[in-house]
């Protein structure tokens, strides 16, 4: 089957985070975990997020959902020393991402909803996406090594696989492999529009992905492609079955925020992504003082349609009720 619209309601999670009203509906918290114990390393590109180990994520996100943040995508970030060309490491079942999967499971039941990156860019030693060939990074091998990798996080228990490379096909070849292996309530959110960003900058500090040669224009969009094309990518990838669509980087690409919502079935979500979450903390390194401005931008993502917004800013939007009154 190539599209279960029953994914996006199987749990109470997924309904209130997709449906819900709630301030807190439709927001999503990055993590970054790391192998270890009792680790809790500030990330200097971006202030106020740590790289965890599990012991310390589950206890921050447990005070996360006790103030109703139900969303939370997780990135694996591994030493340099154990990551290789093909990206084994993103294929076993014991790394620190699939433990903090499994765990926050037990800890939370359904009433978390748990989004597991699956791209090859924190698990090979050159940074790219994928395999890469003399100096190409390769399609279709790629594919296969995604829908081995997204079998791996639905087995550890993600409500979403979040496809974030930008490979052509994935996402039908994630849904086949979820469904041969019997995941059949396992969604699919497709980082359908993803452009290859100067905003992504913070983010590969932390999760140590940047690719040590070379960029990702050859497979991420090209800023200045006409919406067309946006619109397009998010159409193939609903086809395909993606349960959710999303359009990253967020604000530099509202427009195509709403031209995507005008013209999907499914959710659209958008990511506020590390350089933009970056800026507003060089502005505003005070919380009182930055309040207002992350108000304002978590408006303008809900006018141009997101329903979704994976956001740094998510746990001190809930923790500070900075969307419940006017800010
Ligand atoms: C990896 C991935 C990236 C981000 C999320 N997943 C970076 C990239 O494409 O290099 C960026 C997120 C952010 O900047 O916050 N495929």
């Amino acid at each position: 089957m190539d599209v279960r619209m029953r994914i996006n309601r199987w749990t109470a999670g997924r309904r209130e985070l997709l449906y819900g009203h709630a301030v807190t509906s439709g927001l999503v918290q990055p993590h970054f975990v790391v192998e270890g114990q009792g680790i809790d390393e500030p990330i200097s590109s971006l202030p106020g997020i740590h790289r965890q180990s599990v012991d310390v994520l589950r206890q921050r996100i447990a005070e996360d959902v006790a103030m109703g943040l139900v969303g939370h995508m997780l990135f694996p970030v591994h030493s340099e020393d154990d990551k290789d060309p093909e990206g084994h490491l993103g294929l076993r079942d014991d790394g620190p991402m699939m433990t903090a999967l499994k765990a926050l499971r037990e800890d939370h039941g359904d009433g978390i909803v748990l989004m597991a990156d699956v791209c090859m860019c924190t698990v090979t030693d050159h940074g790219h996406c994928g395999h890469v060939h003399e100096g190409t990074i390769l399609n279709d091998r790629t594919v296969t090594t995604l829908a081995d990798m997204a079998v791996v996080a639905a087995n550890a228990g993600a409500d979403y696989v979040g496809a974030s490379d930008m490979m052509d096909g994935r996402v039908q070849a994630i849904r086949s492999a979820l469904e041969e292996a019997g995941h059949h309530g396992t969604g699919v959110l497709s980082y359908a529009v993803k452009f290859a960003s100067a905003f992504y900058g913070p983010f590969r500090d932390a999760a140590g992905s940047s690719p040590r040669e070379g960029d990702r224009r050859s497979h991420q969009m090209d800023p200045r492609s006409p919406v067309k094309e946006a619109v397009m990518e998010a159409q193939l990838d609903e086809a395909e079955g993606a349960d959710v669509l999303m359009v990253k980087p967020a604000l530099a690409y509202l427009d195509v925020v709403a031209a995507v919502q005008a013209t999907t079935h499914r959710p659209v979500a958008v990511y506020n992504v590390s350089g933009e979450y970056a800026m507003v903390h060089a502005q505003h390194p005070e919380a009182d003082e930055r309040r207002a401005v992350v108000a304002e931008i978590m408006h303008a993502f809900r006018r141009a349609g997101a329903d979704v917004i994976v956001t740094y800013h998510a746990r001190e939007i809930v923790a500070g009720g900075w969307l419940g009154v006017e800010a």
